[in-house]
Parts: structure tokens; C-alpha cells; sequence
């Protein structure tokens, strides 16, 4: 019976684990520690480290990150900036924000950029490219910086999904002009809210400096609202399938602005988020320090679970697996399926509702999410990139976050292969 059972979650609060809870507590109760502080420095000294880049700025969030990035590189009204469809709007708007167009190009059956559709959408107008390293599967990253160096492109890689992912023995953030990562509440690591932008380039990285000198940081609202997040989501999480009540105190924290949203009202029509842009606060970088530790284990934990579904999930008609390029190793935010049909993802959903589990579809079953993302405002032309408005209405993806066990997966697997038996029977 569902009331009894562990909820399983794709992308609740998917990190926090006890000690993360219990470093937000002590966070809470110490407010003097918010904002200024030297955890910022510590953190963006590992993450160099660790990536073996020459610069890290930290921000708020990726999306501001990026906004940092197409600043410092000077672009603005007139500029087309091509990004891939199947994203989000906090890896499109910041290009809206400084008045420059993003082109929309196709994927391919891996979600990431489709090279080949990139060649096409190229205007005397382009000045650069995001590479989306989506679901933590590397693009296609060398053909893609083959067609930019023809094209004089700026390459940025969005790894918001990606941290720690490799494209031929190197780190993803690594190979164009910058990069960004984002620490959010359901990526790789999370500080709740939280990104970086990294650069080997000196001319970027003066900009960055200038701007991280220039901007203050979120409100001390806002962070509270962040460090309550684990708190909450912690006591609330084990009620999701009691009656739907955790579900129901989410809600109402929302409402009273005891959580904050991950997208904001307006940043579905293109708009700013009202916190940004702003600077990594203390108290979130030592959250993302806490999480930055157990990177190395959470990734193995997400390739156990990844090979996992891969050995008991058999590709048939019914629904089929993402083969992982070769000279990658992906670091899988989540393990995307596709799915035969359109109408049968939800009704695959509502199945594992019905066994106490939370399974998504990413980006809302539109070519840029979340639900509500006024595609038009963001100006995606329809049609445009057919593969991903198919693939994002036929695609789900599975948990494997470190909350996840493979207890966990075993039921999710099991839920997916009743399902398809009976309703293809
Ligand atoms: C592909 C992609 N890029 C960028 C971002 C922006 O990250 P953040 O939420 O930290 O602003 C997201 C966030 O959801 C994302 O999914």
C-alpha cells in the first residue's frame, strides 16, 4: 500500500542528506554568517582545482552565471546567441536580458545539440553558441567547436547538469571560452541556489572580476528562504505519500515565502528573477562546500544507478535508452527514457504515483520548461527544432540522486516494466 511506502523523488530536494539539514540549522541561527565570509573564496578555490581552469566566479545561481558570461563577452542588441532547445528558460533569458536573440537548435537522441542543425542555423548575425550538456551526457563537443571555429563563434558550455562529466578524459566546462555550472536544489551538488562561471580566458575573466566587484549579494530574505529549503522539504518529504500531505505544507511554504521558487512568475515570458543578479552568499557556499565533499561518491552513486537501469530496462519499441557517446563519461543528473507514445508518459506517471513515486518529464513536456514558459516570448519559433518538441513529450526521466537506493531504483524499474507490459498487452 502507497501510505506505507518510501516516496521516491526525481528532483525534490534530491541532495540534502542529514548532515546538510543539519548544517542549514546551524546556518539559520547564525545570520551574521549570510552574506560576507570566506566560504565563496574556498569554494571557488576547489572547484578550480578540481576542474583545472584558471578562473571560477561564483553567483546566485547558473542563470546569472551565464548572464555574467554573455556580459562579459559583449553581447547585446543585435547578437544572435544559438542555444539548443530542450532546455530552460534560465539557460535562455539571460541572452534576452542583454537584448541579444537566442536561435533555437535541434537536438539529437541524446537531448544534446544536433552539430548538424547548428550548421544550418548559423546567420551572418551569430556570435556565439551554447554547448548544454544535458541530463550530464556530454555534447558533441568537438564537431561542435569545429563549426564555431569555422564560424567565429564564442563557445560557452552550459554543464549546469554536468559537474564532474568528461568528454575524452577531460572535465565538460573545460573546452570553450567559459563555462557555467549550476549548484540548484536538484542538480549534481546543490547549495539550494548557487553557480559558477569559469573561464581559462584572461579578457573574460577581467570582466567577471570586474563584475563580481560590481554586484552585492541576495537579500537576507532571500537567504533564509534558501537555507529553510533542506528544513523543510526534510519534514516534508516522508508525508508526500500520507494523504499527499507533504505535498501540501511545500505549498503552503511557498505561499507564505518560507521557500522560495527555483523559476520565477516572470522568468517564464523572459523576465529577471527579483533576486539577481547577485553573488554567492557565504552561508550558501558553505553549504555547497558540505555537498562539494561527497561530489566524488554522489557521481558514483548516480553511474551504479545509471548502469543499473541500463542492465534491467531492455530498449524495445516501447521505450528505448540514450547510448552514451563514446570517449564520454556522463555523470547522469538523471537517466532520461523514451517513451513509444506521447499519451502514455503520463499515465506511465500517474502509475508510480499510485506506487509512491514521483517520476518527471524534463523540460514539462515543451521544448523549454518549466510548465507555464510562454514559448513565444522566449521566441521559439514552433517548429523549429521538431526532434525536441517530440522528444519532449515522449521522454521521462528516472531518479538517481544520492537519495536514491538502489532499493529505490529496483522499484522504479519494476513500476516502468509492468506498466509497459500491460498497456502494450
Ligand atoms: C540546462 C540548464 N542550464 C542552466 C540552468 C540554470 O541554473 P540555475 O537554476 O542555477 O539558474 C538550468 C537550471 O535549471 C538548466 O537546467
Amino acid at each position: 500500500m502507497k501510505l506505507f511506502k518510501k516516496p521516491i523523488f526525481v528532483s525534490i530536494s534530491p541532495n540534502a542528506q542529514a548532515g546538510d539539514v543539519f548544517l542549514a540549522l546551524k546556518l539559520i541561527v547564525t545570520p551574521w554568517r549570510w552574506r560576507a565570509g570566506t566560504a565563496p573564496q574556498e569554494l571557488a578555490r576547489k572547484l578550480k582545482e578540481y576542474l583545472g581552469v584558471r578562473n571560477v566566479f561564483l553567483f546566485e545561481s547558473g542563470r546569472t552565471s551565464l548572464y555574467a558570461i554573455l556580459m562579459a563577452m559583449k553581447l547585446g542588441e543585435g547578437d544572435e546567441v544559438l542555444v539548443q532547445a530542450f532546455t530552460c528558460t534560465a539557460a535562455v533569458n539571460p541572452i534576452l536580458w542583454l537584448g541579444a536573440a537566442p536561435v533555437y537548435v535541434d537536438i539529437e537522441d541524446d537531448f544534446n545539440m544536433s552539430p548538424g542543425d547548428l550548421e544550418q542555423k548559423i546567420t551572418p548575425r551569430s556570435k556565439a553558441v551554447i554547448i548544454q550538456h544535458t541530463f550530464g551526457y556530454p555534447a558533441k563537443i568537438d564537431e561542435i567547436l569545429r563549426i564555431a571555429r569555422k564560424n567565429k563563434l564564442l563557445v560557452i558550455e552550459d554543464a549546469a547538469h554536468a559537474l564532474g562529466a568528461e568528454y575524452k578524459n577531460k572535465n565538460v566546462g573545460t573546452f570553450g571560452d567559459a563555462a557555467i555550472f549550476s549548484f540548484g536544489r536538484y542538480k549534481i551538488m546543490s547549495s539550494v541556489f548557487g553557480g559558477a562561471a569559469v573561464t581559462n580566458s584572461r579578457e573574460i575573466a577581467e570582466r567577471l572580476e570586474h563584475t563580481l566587484h560590481t554586484w552585492a549579494f541576495p537579500s537576507l530574505f532571500w537567504i533564509f528562504e534558501q537555507l529553510f529549503h533542506p528544513i523543510l522539504l526534510c519534514a516534508a518529504k516522508p508525508l508526500y505519500n500520507f494523504f499527499s500531505a507533504g505535498k501540501v505544507l511545500v505549498v503552503i511554504a511557498k505561499k507564505l515565502k518560507l521557500i522560495s521558487l527555483s523559476v520565477y512568475a516572470e522568468e517564464k515570458s523572459g523576465g529577471k528573477p527579483p533576486f539577481g543578479p547577485s553573488l554567492m552568499p557565504n552561508a550558501l557556499a558553505l553549504l555547497g562546500l558540505k555537498q562539494f565533499d561527497k561530489l566524488e561518491k554522489y557521481n558514483r552513486h548516480r553511474i551504479d544507478l545509471a548502469d543499473f537501469y541500463t542492465e534491467r530496462i531492455t530498449p524495445n519499441k516501447k521505450i528505448s535508452l540514450v547510448s552514451p557517446a563514446r570517449d564520454t563519461k556522463p555523470v547522469f543528473l538523471n537517466f532520461p527514457v523514451k517513451i513509444q507514445n506521447a499519451d502514455t508518459v503520463y499515465k506511465l506517471i500517474g502509475a508510480g504515483k499510485r506506487a509512491g513515486m514521483y517520476l518527471e518529464v524534463w523540460p514539462a513536456k515543451k521544448v523549454i520548461g518549466p510548465s507555464g514558459t510562454d514559448l513565444k516570448k522566449l521566441r521559439y519559433v514552433p517548429g523549429s527544432c521538431p526532434w525536441a518538441e517530440e522528444l519532449s513529450l515522449r521522454s521521462l526521466v528516472l531518479p538517481t540522486s544520492p537519495n536514491t537506493t538502489l532499493a529505490d531504483a529496483d522499484r522504479v524499474v519494476d513500476v516502468i516494466n509492468r506498466f509497459l507490459e500491460t498497456y502494450y498487452a
